[in-house]
């Protein structure tokens, strides 16, 4: 179990940004406060030796520019909110629209953009930090003061692990994801067509042109959209393109834990279970990735250099009543809880 903590740099308001760099048994992580990015996870290979597995930067200035969510913690909410409006308890709201006419993301400020107050710890099997943040009513359009926890821990059975916690003081949606783009290649000069992937999931949100659901979702039997079974990344992305960018449905009506997903890349024998309690898993397959942008030791950032699997609610849901509650209402906690299981073979 090992922990180090370390001054990044500070944001132009004069906040300091603090990085963290846990490992227990053979996994390491790297985190920052800076929008409780992942920055990096470090995961044996087949033969061993070490891989960082996710996509991100050198810098913090260029953690900074993003606008790709690299590694971030997104909310107040992820994914979009269609027109940036919805009605909660007879009352409209008004969010920022920063994505065409919807809201992405929790907005221009979203949570992603916040300096998170971390603090380390380390019990007998587990190193982590916990990020808390805060989000006052009106914030970006959204009611309700918003208290938010999020803690990162690695543990020696190569578990990467998010704890969520939110409570806020009026009724407000709250759908906090992880935006870890992960490239079991351990490098972005391969794009993750060649990663198998394997989705627990019988249905999918299907979407318009601008990523927002008809209301409705649908088997994914007989169609492109089907990974009950594991495929090949780059066979069913030259069936959907650009790539994915598609909720699965995991529950409807009763949280439980599922396995939402297992990666799995050929080249390093690294693999992936992703378990959760959130109701879906946002496939994107980095669609929107710029070359034009540099990645970690200068690498282009190509589209589908990496792939998202964001366990959430699913898009637009305080508009569609069918879909999964995702309000979040006083004396009630957020609670949620994700669990990335690595091994090599
Ligand atoms: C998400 C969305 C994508 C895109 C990325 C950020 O995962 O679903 O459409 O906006 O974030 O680039």
């Amino acid at each position: 179990m090992r922990i180090d903590k370390a001054v990044l740099g500070t944001k132009s308001c004069g906040q300091e940004i603090q990085g963290f760099d846990i490992s227990a048994g053979d996994i390491r992580a790297r985190v920052m406060t800076l929008g409780a990015v992942v920055m990096g996870i470090d995961v044996p290979d087949r033969n061993g030796s070490k891989k960082d597995i996710i996509l991100g930067y050198d810098s913090v200035e260029e953690y900074l520019d993003d606008r790709f969510y690299l590694g971030a913690l997104v909310g107040r909410y992820a994914n979009r909110i269609e027109k940036g409006t919805f009605v909660l308890d007879g009352k409209e709201y008004t969010l920022t629209c920063n994505n065409g006419e919807n809201h992405l993301h929790g907005g221009t400020r979203g949570f992603s953009t916040k300096v998170w107050k971390g603090q380390p710890f380390s019990t007998g099997k587990e190193a982590g930090v916990k990020l808390s943040c805060f989000s006052r009513d009106g914030e970006e359009g959204y009611p309700g003061n918003v208290a938010c926890e999020v803690t990162y821990s690695v543990s020696s059975d190569n578990v990467f692990r998010i704890q969520y916690a939110a409570e806020s003081t009026r009724p407000t949606p709250v759908n906090l994801a992880s935006h870890t783009y992960f490239n079991l290649t351990g490098t972005t000069q391969h794009d993750i067509k060649g990663h198998e992937l394997q989705l627990f999931a019988e249905e999918y949100v299907p979407v318009d042109d601008n990523g927002i659901p008809s209301g409705l979702t649908a088997p994914v039997k007989d169609t492109a959209f089907d990974f009950t079974r594991p495929r090949l990344l780059g066979q069913a992305m030259d069936q959907v393109k650009p790539g994915f960018d598609h909720t699965y449905v995991l529950w409807k009506h009763h949280k439980r834990e599922t396995c939402a997903a297992v990666l799995y890349c050929q080249e390093t024998g690294i693999g992936m279970k992703v378990r959760t309690t959130k109701p879906g898993v946002h496939l994107y397959t980095g669609n929107f990735l710029e070359a034009s942008v540099a990645g970690k030791s200068g690498a282009p950032l190509h589209p589908h250099s990496g792939l998202c699997l964001e366990d959430q609610y699913f898009p637009n849901s305080p508009n569609i009543c069918e879909f999964p509650d995702s309000i979040l209402r006083p004396g009630d906690v957020f609670a949620h809880e994700t669990a990335y299981q690595f091994f090599a073979e």
